[in-house]
């Protein structure tokens, strides 16, 4: 079996993690067994491109337990853990190609190296897989792949961008976009998450600082309620008028950036977009000043032009690189190289939320396997059922009941929905 990671010899300190993440996945494991019984995937060469944590072993055990031969990589350079890579080949037998800090060379080394396995299906976390099999070399590896799934709002941006531009080789569910994944998982996960990040690279206090979170969408909802409930004052930027007039009433300060700069403590990116915090900005802030981003690319801290203003950085803890600005000697703290915070110095989101994302993940692939037939080569949304499906399992693994409509209830509802 060929695989590329740090150190196999990190494998059981990987696999007790992967079990920890486990416990906290009772719908991922209800569909486990399923699959372990009826084998749904059974042959199917499926290329993953995912952040390589303990949540994304246990959807790998699944879709190999439902007969699939899964060949992974990671989504990022910085976010894989490398005890986890070293358990996935050494204890479940999963052909890994990542290790945590890889440069841009050997990233897309490890992307052509799971793509060398000849996928039929594709399961994504911000396109660049899919990307790198839509290029011309590789193109026709496209005629071969039956369809795939996108985890990340990123990635199914880009994949309309190529859908409408009739470039896309197959159908791709967004599995971003089902109500049971960005509604935790970017909410409540990144939330969480990215405060734990910042935490851990800086051990700075929130409570009483300037928290300025850029783009006030899933993830900087969550972002910004956390911050909120350690006690800091959340300044919310936005392009948006909509999101900004909900930050307001969700109790936020609103300000373009250029305002924001001089002000903020804390600075976090959570946009999609790219320059979101320039040059002009980072030479207004405080002194000590921390930036960094919890969107899917290190493109939204301008960090060659954050270069042009500074002498050499400084590492000055493991995450934090330390900029000095020389027209004012103001010293700007980048956390992780701008790459995704929550992913790089932390562990990522809870099992819990990955739970459901990872249950939307394997249903998916199995309603793909099911369908391809009859889809073309479109981002299709995760069927509602399937949706609603994971909802009720998940309260019910949480011991929680809710109500049922009565019989005169379900006609009533009805008799509006047909206008009467
Ligand atoms: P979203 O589309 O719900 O929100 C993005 C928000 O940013 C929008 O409200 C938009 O108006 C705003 N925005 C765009 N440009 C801006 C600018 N220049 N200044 C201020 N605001 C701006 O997207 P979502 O789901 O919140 O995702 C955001 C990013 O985070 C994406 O790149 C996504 O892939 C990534 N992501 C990261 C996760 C993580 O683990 N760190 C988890 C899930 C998503």
């Amino acid at each position: 079996m060929k695989y590329d990671v740090k150190d196999v010899s990190l494998a059981s300190k990987g696999v007790d993690r992967i079990e920890w993440a486990e416990a906290s996945m009772p719908v991922l494991r209800r569909i486990r067994s399923q699959f372990e019984k009826k084998k749904p995937l059974e042959g199917l060469r499926i290329a993953a491109c995912l952040h390589v944590t303990t949540e994304t072993a246990n959807l790998m055990r699944t879709l190999k337990d439902g007969g699939a031969q899964v060949f992974l990589c990671a989504s990022n350079p910085l976010s894989t853990q490398d005890d986890v890579a070293a358990a996935l080949v050494k204890k479940f037998g999963i052909p890994t190609f990542a290790i945590k800090g890889e440069d841009n060379r050997t990233y897309y080394r490890h992307i052509n190296a799971v793509l060398d396995a000849r996928p039929q299906f594709t399961m994504d976390d911000g396109a660049d897989l899919v990307g790198t099999l839509h290029k011309s070399r590789k193109k026709q590896m496209a005629d071969d792949v039956i369809g795939g799934t996108e985890e990340t709002t990123t990635g199914v941006i880009r994949l309309k961008a190529m859908e409408a531009a009739r470039v896309l080789g197959y159908p791709i569910v967004a599995v971003n976009d089902a109500d049971t994944k960005h509604l935790f998982d970017n909410r409540y996960g990144t939330g969480q998450s990215s405060i734990d990040g910042i935490i851990r690279a800086t051990n700075v206090l929130l409570a009483g600082s300037n928290f300025v979170v850029c783009g006030y969408g899933w993830c900087g909802r969550g972002t910004a309620m956390r911050a909120e409930g350690m006690g800091a004052n959340v300044i919310v930027t936005e392009v948006d008028p909509l999101r900004a007039l909900e930050a307001v009433m969700d109790g936020f300060r609103v300000m373009p950036i250029a305002q924001a700069a001089p002000i903020g403590d804390i600075f976090i990116t959570a946009t999609g977009d790219i320059n979101v915090i320039r040059p002009e900005h980072f030479v207004r802030m405080k002194d000590m000043a921390i930036i960094c981003n919890t969107g899917h690319f290190n493109v939204e801290l301008d960090i060659p032009g954050l270069k042009n203003l500074c002498g050499k950085p400084r590492r000055v803890r493991e995450f934090v690189e330390q900029f000095t600005i020389k027209r004012n000697g103001h010293r700007i703290n980048l956390l992780a190289d701008g790459r995704l915070v929550n992913l790089s110095a932390a562990e990522g989101h809870p099992a819990c939320v990955m739970d459901m994302s990872f249950a939307n993940q394997a249903k998916a692939a199995q309603f793909v396997l099911k369908n391809y037939k009859k889809l073309e080569n479109k981002v299709y949304a995760v069927p509602e059922k399937i949706d609603t499906d994971i909802a009720r399992i998940k309260l019910k693994t949480m011991g929680l009941k809710i109500d049922k409509l009565t019989a005169e209830q379900k006609e009533y509802l009805a008799s509006w929905e047909l206008g009467t």
